[in-house]
C-alpha cells in the first residue's frame, strides 16, 4: 500500500509547486486508507525520556504543521511524529513563494515563517483524536499507547512576549502530547534565534520547566525537548547545554535547518534564496553539531539528530554520532516513503553485523571521532 501510494504520487508531487505537493501529501495521508503497520523488530524498540518507542525513526516538526494526520503518519510505521511548529494564536507565515526544491542537492530551502492554524485549531484535532485512542485513559497522553506524538511549539511573529507564548502552549498542550518541543531554532522568524543566548534562554528554560511540573498535577508528565540550530558557535554551544542540564530538560533535538551554505550545492541559482537548507548537504554540519552537543552533554538526558537523514547508512551514523532517536524530514521528499522501512531494516541488519541487541550500543559510538574531524565546510 505504502509503495502504491508512493509510485502514484511521486511524480505528481514533484511536477507540482513544492508548497502545493505537500499539501496534497497531507491530504492523501490523512483520506488514504492505510492499514496498521507490521510490527517492529523488538531490537529497535527503545525508552527515552519517560516515553516508550517501538522504533527510533521519527518524523520531524513541520511535515504536518497543523496536526492533520499524525495517526496515518504512525501507521506508515514512523516510530513517532513530531507536529507543528504551532504558534499560539494562526499566523499566515511569508509569502509565496517560500519553499524551494534542490533537486540536485538533494536539499530543501524554506522560509515558510511559522504558518500555523494556531492552538485553538490544532488543540481541537489533538483532543479529538485523544478520545478516539483511549477513551478509558484518564492517565494523560503519555498513557495512550496510541503512539508518539510529540508537539513542537513556537512564539507568534508578532507577540509582545515569546517567552509567555511557550508557556502558554506548554500549559495548553501537555495533556494531549507525548513531549512537547521548545524551538528557537526556526531562522524564518526575525529575532526567534536570540531566544539561544544564555541570559534569554536561562530565563525562558527556567519558566518553561516551571510550567512543565505545574502541569503535571493534571496533565501527567511531559517531557520538554529543546531544539537548537546548527549554526551556533561552538562557545554558544557550551552555554546552550550547560543552562538545558542546569535546568533539567529531558532531551534536546539537535537540529533545525541551517542559515549557512555550503560550497558543494550545484543549485546555485536556488541556494541564494533566503531561508533554511535542510536535506542531504547539511547532514555533515548536521552530525557534526549533534556529536558536539553529545559529547557536552554527558548522558544527562537523550538527544533526537535530524539533519540530510536520506538513507540506511546516513540514519545509522546520526545515531553513531550521538542521536538515540532520529528525525527524517526532506529525504522523504527525495526518497519516498520507502525510507522509513529502508532504515529501519539498516538498523536491523546493523545489528545482526555487530552481534547486539539494542541500538543503545551505537549510541555516540562515533562522536569523539566526530569532533576531531576538520570542521565540515
Ligand atoms: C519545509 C520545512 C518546514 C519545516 N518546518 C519546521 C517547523 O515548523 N518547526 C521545526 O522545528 N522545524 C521545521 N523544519 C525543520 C525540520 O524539522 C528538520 O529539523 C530539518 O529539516 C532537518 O531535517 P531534514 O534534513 O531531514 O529535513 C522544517 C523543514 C522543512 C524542510
Amino acid at each position: 500500500m505504502i509503495g502504491l501510494l508512493d509510485r502514484l504520487a511521486r511524480p505528481l508531487l514533484h511536477a507540482l509547486d513544492p508548497e502545493d505537493g505537500h499539501r496534497l501529501a497531507i491530504r492523501m495521508l490523512k483520506f488514504a486508507p492505510l492499514p496498521r503497520p507490521a510490527k517492529d523488530d523488538s531490537r529497535l524498540a527503545l525508552r527515552a525520556f519517560g516515553l516508550n518507542f517501538p522504533n527510533p525513526v521519527g518524523i520531524a516538526a513541520g511535515f504536518d504543521k497543523n496536526a492533520e494526520a499524525p495517526d496515518a503518519l504512525l501507521r506508515l510505521g514512523f516510530g513517532f511524529v513530531e507536529v507543528g511548529t504551532i504558534t499560539p494564536l494562526p499566523q499566515p507565515g511569508n509569502p509565496r513563494p517560500r519553499l524551494f526544491r534542490l533537486d540536485a542537492d538533494a536539499g530543501v530551502i524554506n522560509r515558510l515563517g511559522f504558518n500555523s492554524q494556531g492552538a485553538d485549531a490544532v488543540l481541537r484535532r489533538l483532543a479529538a483524536r485523544a478520545v478516539t485512542a483511549a477513551p478509558s485513559s484518564s492517565a494523560g497522553a503519555a498513557a495512550w499507547g496510541a503512539g508518539v506524538v510529540g508537539i513542537n511549539v513556537g512564539a507568534n511573529k508578532d507577540s509582545p512576549d515569546r517567552i509567555a507564548d511557550y508557556v502558554a502552549l506548554i500549559e495548553r498542550f501537555a495533556a494531549v502530547a507525548s513531549y512537547v518541543t521548545v524551538n528557537i531554532s526556526s531562522p524564518n522568524t526575525p529575532g526567534l534565534r536570540n531566544l539561544q543566548q544564555a541570559a534569554v534562554l536561562d530565563d525562558l528554560l527556567a519558566r518553561v520547566v516551571d510550567a512543565r511540573e505545574r502541569v503535571a498535577r493534571n496533565a501527567g508528565p511531559t517531557p520538554v525537548l529543546l531544539k537548537i540550530a546548527p549554526d551556533l558557535s561552538l562557545p554558544d554551544l557550551d552555554d546552550v547545554v550547560g543552562i538545558a542540564r542546569a535546568r533539567r530538560v529531558d532531551g534536546m533535538i539537535v537540529g533545525n535547518t541551517t542559515v549557512t551554505r555550503p560550497p558543494s550545492l550545484r543549485e546555485t541559482a536556488k541556494a541564494k534564496e533566503a531561508g533554511g537548507l535542510s536535506g542531504r548537504p547539511l547532514l555533515p554540519l548536521a552530525n557534526r553539531m549533534l556529536a558536539e552537543t553529545y559529547v557536552r552533554v554527558e548522558d544527562a538526558f537523550p538527544l533526537i539528530g535530524a539533519g540530510g537523514i536520506d538513507s540506511g547508512p546516513s540514519a545509522l551514523a546520526k545515531i553513531r554520532a550521538g542521536a538515540s532517536l532520529v528525525q527524517v524530514y526532506s529525504g522523504l521528499v527525495f526518497r519516498g516513503l520507502g525510507l522509513v522501512a529502508e532504515i529501519k531494516n539498516a538498523l536491523v541488519a546493523a545489528l545482526e553485523r555487530e552481534r547486539q541487541d539494542s541500538l543503545k550500543e551505537f549510541v555516540g559510538a562515533d562522536a569523539a571521532a566526530v569532533t576531531a574531524e576538520a570542521w565540515p565546510g
